[in-house]
């Protein structure tokens, strides 16, 4: 298994691309089951998940190509019926491709998924998903750890409230709705800038869609839609990992291809830890202080502080001149990278879903496990901060949601390599 290097201490400077966001485009790849054709989309991240993807569209029969000279660019080529089924060896890889099961129902009238079981970071259940499905008029059965959905006459349009505002349960019941015969109103849905964009693509295939981005969404079904052509946007969470590396190596580092306007409460928290945010040109311009203040934050859906930034900003906290409280209130265990960062020096305490983390002069390198997808990036950003050389091993959960960080790192000027262990 792959292993990544740091030596730590080095201000990082430069200018680096954002790449397309992974959160975006498994939904839009899913989005292509809702239209037979040809679909186009540009900057799909070179990531582990999107292969994992991939490989489903493949045991689909969909063909999904990646352009010779631009891999990012991919053609996918969605037939009048692909097989209706997502097998355990591929979701249990990658929990995402539950996002295949409202669109094969709405379009084909069955699908066959298994449950993707929970993950590193919490029990990750999917009965938001099944219960807006069932309103649809769905029939959800569970059996041997599959769900089996199937609405031979097509679904209906109805009122879903969901219990909680979840990310893909809200794509999934987005998609399917707009197949539904008659109306559908999708209330506490998630308001993240990927279900807006999941929204606005869906509108451009010939969707009817209203409120996307607010909490009661209304989705007016159509017969049919066409394939989609689009761009994917760039990915926030990587660009927010590129901020707090930049703040926590007091460096200087102009991102490009990043929405600043999607990352409001990271910025905010950023600039309270006494960095400097300004958007330029086509992104954004981050000086690091010397030393950061201490900041006390708590995840929530958006547009509060994002989960999946919890792990990095704690980080950032471990070397801050003070104390701060981490609250985690999205998974029920996402703080695995404490006792790592510990190992490196800092002094974090961790109370039930809430952490203290008591600022220490400096970290010092060490060897460290990465256990689930941000908390490896938390730790390689605490490693370009430690004194001496640290060694992030397991790095597989980093490349499901990173391109190759790197050589990004170190075209900022950081002293990071693999290591093919
Ligand atoms: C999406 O996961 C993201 N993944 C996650 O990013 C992200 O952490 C999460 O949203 C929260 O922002 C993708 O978009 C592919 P949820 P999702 O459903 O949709 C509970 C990363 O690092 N819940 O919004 O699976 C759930 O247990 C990944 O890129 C139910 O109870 O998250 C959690 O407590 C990690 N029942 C809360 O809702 C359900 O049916 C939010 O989960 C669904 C969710």
């Amino acid at each position: 298994m792959d292993a990544i290097e740091i030596h730590g201490g080095r201000p990082l400077a430069g200018e680096v691309d954002v790449s397309g966001s992974k959160n975006a485009a498994l939904p839009l790849l899913a989005a292509t089951l809702l239209a037979e054709g040809r679909h186009h989309l540009g900057n799909v991240p070179l990531l582990a998940d999107i292969a994992t993807m991939g490989r489903l569209f493949d045991h689909m029969r969909i063909d999904l190509d990646r352009d010779e000279v631009d891999p990012r660019r991919v053609t996918i080529r969605v037939p009048s019926s692909p097989r209706a089924e997502a097998p355990y060896e591929l979701v249990k890889t990658m929990r995402a491709s539950v996002l295949v099961l409202g669109p094969l129902t709405a379009r084909l009238g069955h699908a066959r998924v298994s449950l993707p079981g929970g993950c590193a970071i919490g029990a990750r259940p999917i009965d938001q998903h099944l219960k807006g499905l069932a309103v649809l008029g769905a029939e959800i059965r569970l059996e041997h750890g599959y769900v089996e959905s199937s609405a031979p006459r097509g679904l209906k349009g109805g009122r879903v409230v969901f219990d909680v505002p979840t990310v893909t349960g809200t794509e999934n019941l987005l998609m399917a709705a707009a197949l539904a015969h008659g109306t559908t109103v999708l209330e506490n849905c998630a308001r993240e800038p990927e279900v807006v964009e999941l929204a606005r693509v869906l509108a451009g295939m010939g969707a009817r869609i209203e409120g996307a981005g607010d909490a009661v969404v209304t989705v007016h079904g159509v017969e049919s839609l066409a394939p989609m052509k689009v761009d994917v946007f760039p990915d926030r969470i990587e660009a927010g990992t590129l901020l707090v590396a930049a703040a926590i190596t007091g460096g200087n580092v102009v991102l490009h291809r990043c929405r600043l306007e999607d990352l409001d409460a990271v910025a905010a928290k950023l600039r309270e830890a006494g960095t400097r945010i300004e958007p330029i040109g086509d992104g954004v311009h981050v000086q690091g202080p010397r030393v950061p203040a201490p900041v006390d934050f708590r995840t929530a859906p958006y547009p509060g502080f994002p989960t999946d930034m919890q792990a990095q900003l704690m980080a950032l906290c471990t070397v801050a001149d003070g104390s701060s409280v981490v609250q985690e209130t999205v998974f029920e265990n996402r703080f695995m990278h404490v006792s790592e960062l510990d190992r490196m020096g800092a002094d974090i305490k961790v109370e039930g879903h809430t952490a203290v983390v008591k600022g220490v002069p400096s970290l010092s390198g060490a060897p460290v496990m990465a256990t689930d997808l941000r908390a490896s990036a938390s730790l390689v950003i605490a490693g370009l901060k430690a004194q001496g050389t640290t060694l992030v091993q397991r790095v597989y959960h980093l490349d499901r949601g990173y391109e190759r960080l790197e050589n990004k790192l170190s075209q900022l000027g950081a002293e990071v390599r693999r290591i093919r262990a």
